[in-house]
Order: C-alpha cells, then structure tokens, then sequence
C-alpha cells in the first residue's frame, strides 16, 4: 500500500494505471474510519482492480460554527486498517494542496441541496460536490462507493455524476450500526456516557416510523409527530428535523407512497448526529 500526498503525483498514478485498464474503485472518506467504512472499502475491493481510499478532511464542507477544527484524526490507524483491507492507495493530500491560495472554483447541484442537511448547513453540499468533483478528477475511478448513512450526499452525488457526464458507477452501500442501532459516525466518539445511552433514540424513532406504515398509516405528519414525540422524550436530544420525502427528488411528502426517506438530525450535547431509512411503500 503506497501513501500519496501530491495531486498530481495520484493523478498521474492513476492516469497509467486506467491506461493499462485497469478498473479504479475509490472511497472518499474523511478519516477516522470505523466499519462504516470499511463496508464500503470490502465493497470497492471486491469489484476493483485498484482500490484507492481517501483521506481529507475537507474544510469547504464545514460551516463558520462547525467541528472542522476539532474532527476526529487517527491516520495510523486508519493506514492500518487500509492495509488490512488490503487498500492499494490512500490518497491523503494537504489542504494546501487541494486548496491553494486562490482558490476559486465551486462546484454546486441545485434544489436537491436545499432541504434537510442543506437548510440547516447553508453552502456543507456545495464543498461536498466540490471536494469529490475534484478528488474524482484526480483519481478517475470506475466505481465510487458511497454510505446511504448520508442519505442526501449519496442522491445529491450521484446527480452530480449524472448531470456532469463522469460516467463513474455510483455504488450507495447500507448503513453499518452499532447493536443498539445506532448508525457508526466518527462523530459518534464525541458523546458522553449518557448522551451515547439517549442517542439509539434516532433508530428508535426511524423504526417506530416505519412499524406505523407498514400498519397502514399514511399521513406523514401523523409520523413525524409520533418521532418527534419519542425523541423528545429524551432529556439530553434536541431535534433539528425529522422529514418524511421521496426518496429521489427529496420532495417532502404529505401523503405516503412510493420509494420514500425518512431523515432526521438529533442534537445531543454539542454532538449533531444524522440517520435515516429508505423504504418502498405501496
Ligand atoms: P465521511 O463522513 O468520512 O464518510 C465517508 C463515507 O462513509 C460516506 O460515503 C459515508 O456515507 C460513509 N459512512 C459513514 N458512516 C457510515 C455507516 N455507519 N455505514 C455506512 N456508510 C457510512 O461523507 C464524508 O466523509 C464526506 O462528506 C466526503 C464524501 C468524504 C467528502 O468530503
């Protein structure tokens, strides 16, 4: 396993290698990785010739007020992993190096962007798509694998691969969760003890949803209010959202039907955490 650090060196690494023909599977991440990732990596890994992970932690994508400066780092460990995984790549430039002075170009998709993450973290989407539009460009892979963990980034992503013709296969992996069920984030290491206790409450709720439809319910207000209900039952959550939409356009719904997303954001503490489900409805 090789680290790479320049662009332009990964670039031209990559470029030969595509001209030998061989498939590139890639997984962007932001370090600190945990199973999550590592589903996704197995995932690559098995339909790659070459597999290249990254490992940025990109500051375009995080707001004034937000935990870009305080993320999680471990890169040993994450290089261990790698390796375990038998990784050919990790691509782990410098921010200087992604972002030089001067920096001018912005990638951004429209009117998915707006709702759920995006109208609580004005311009997080647009340093997203900029940041992957990039690494894509450095890395050219075949196959790109993503978490539906982030449910909005994978649909907003692979609109992006449509809409700008990178003819890259999107691969959208389930979500990895702890027994409890709550989804495994990096940011997951930030609760308390008791803030961890009262956190399996956003799978509680995303799985009570989804009991109440299976039983008929159609109403998605009737829904969001019974999750709203539950989580603020717990003394330490404070909701930020809770959405039912189509699971596509992530257009909210009033009525139930169709290939449908149920999102929400929970604060606990200083810790924001996200979750979803995506299920079809009849
Ligand atoms: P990061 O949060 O490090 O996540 C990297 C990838 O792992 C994303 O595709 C995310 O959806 C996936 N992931 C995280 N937790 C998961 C879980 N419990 N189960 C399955 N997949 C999970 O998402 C980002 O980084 C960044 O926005 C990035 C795309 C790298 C751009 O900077």
């Amino acid at each position: 396993m090789r680290i790479i650090r320049s662009p332009k060196v990964m670039q031209r690494i990559c470029g030969g290698l595509k001209r030998e023909g061989k498939i590139i599977g890639f997984v962007p991440t932001m370090g600190y990785l945990h199973e999550g990732h590592l589903s996704l990596v197995r995932i690559a890994k098995k339909r790659s010739d070459i597999l290249v992970v990254s490992v940025f932690v990109n500051p375009t994508q995080f707001g004034p007020k937000e935990d870009f400066k305080r993320y999680p780092k471990d890169f040993k460990r994450d290089r261990f992993l790698l390796e375990g995984e038998g990784c050919d790549f990790i691509f782990a430039p410098r921010t200087k190096d992604m972002y030089p002075d001067g920096y001018l170009t912005y990638v951004s998709v429209d009117k998915i962007t707006r709702g759920l993450e995006g109208a609580i973290r004005p311009g997080h989407f647009r340093g997203v798509t900029t940041v992957v539009s990039k690494l894509f460009n450095i890395v050219r892979p075949d196959i790109a694998v993503f978490g539906q963990k982030d449910a909005q980034q994978a649909v907003v992503l692979k609109k992006m691969v449509d809409d700008l013709n990178y003819g890259i296969k999107m691969i959208i992996a389930p979500t990895v969760r702890e027994k409890d069920g709550l989804a495994i984030s990096s940011r997951n290491v930030y609760l308390s003890r008791e803030e961890r206790k009262q956190a399996k409450v956003l799978y509680q709720a995303l799985s009570a949803a989804k009991e109440m439809i299976k039983k008929g319910e159609r109403k998605a207000d009737k829904v969001t209010s019974s999750m709203t209900a539950l989580i603020n039952k717990q003394p330490l959550a404070k909701l930020d959202y809770v959405a039912i939409t189509d699971a596509n356009s992530l257009e909210p719904l009033k009525r139930i039907r169709g290939e449908i997303l149920i999102s929400l954001a929970v604060q606990l503490g200083k810790t924001r955490l996200i979750d979803n489900v995506k299920f079809r409805v009849n």
